[in-house]
């Protein structure tokens, strides 16, 4: 678990399905993510077995649920994610709409960033980003993160952004 000065970050659990199936549909989920194709609590069972709750097994690390700290209502998610395509874990984040523009993302991209370096001793973390979704560049910019190359996901057809981050030891 991670504490910043007003959110907790915490492992998902299959008590998250009905949080995960709203966050996933958002329109802006779906846009600049893409649609995990999750209608169903059963889908969001399998989608949090197959995803979050097996990266937490294989790597140590994967995305968590990001709450007020005085309160268990979930706002997003944050965290690490690792891809086969690529050598490092990438940034990962995504909040309900309704709680966008209150710095949420901003403050739990930290937090998973410090425990990045100091608990997991990662060096180097990569984020992609679609071209067009502003909120999210603007964000890895304010965060440290410099702009890479243009890569193509295996199955997409468009090129999106990757930036990347130096840890400091
Ligand atoms: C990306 C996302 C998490 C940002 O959430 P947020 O609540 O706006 O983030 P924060 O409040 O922490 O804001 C961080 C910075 O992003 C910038 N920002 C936020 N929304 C923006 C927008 N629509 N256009 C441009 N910049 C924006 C702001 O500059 C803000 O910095 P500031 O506080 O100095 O103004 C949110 O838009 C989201 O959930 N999008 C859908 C999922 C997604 O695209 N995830 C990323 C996949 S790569």
């Amino acid at each position: 678990m991670m504490e910043t000065e007003r959110l907790e970050l915490a492992q998902l659990s299959y008590d998250d399905c009905e949080f995960v199936r709203d966050l996933v549909n958002e329109p802006s989920f779906i846009r600049y993510i893409g649609d995990r194709g999750v209608r169903s609590l059963d889908d969001a069972y399998e989608y949090l077995r197959k995803g979050p709750l097996d990266s937490y097994e294989k790597h140590g690390y994967g995305l968590y649920r990001v709450c007020h700290r005085c309160d268990t209502t979930p706002l997003g998610i944050c965290g690490l994610v690792k891809r086969d395509e690529f050598p490092h874990p990438d940034l990962g984040f995504a909040f309900l709409e309704r709680h966008w523009g209150r710095g949420y993302a901003y403050e739990s991209s930290l937090a998973t960033l410090d425990h990045a370096r100091n608990k997991l001793a990662l060096k180097h973390i990569i984020a992609v980003a679609d071209g067009d979704n502003e909120a999210s560049i603007k964000l890895l910019r304010k965060l440290g993160f410099q702009f890479e190359d243009m890569v193509r996901m295996s199955g997409e057809s468009k090129e999106i952004c990757r930036y990347a981050l130096d840890l400091p030891e």
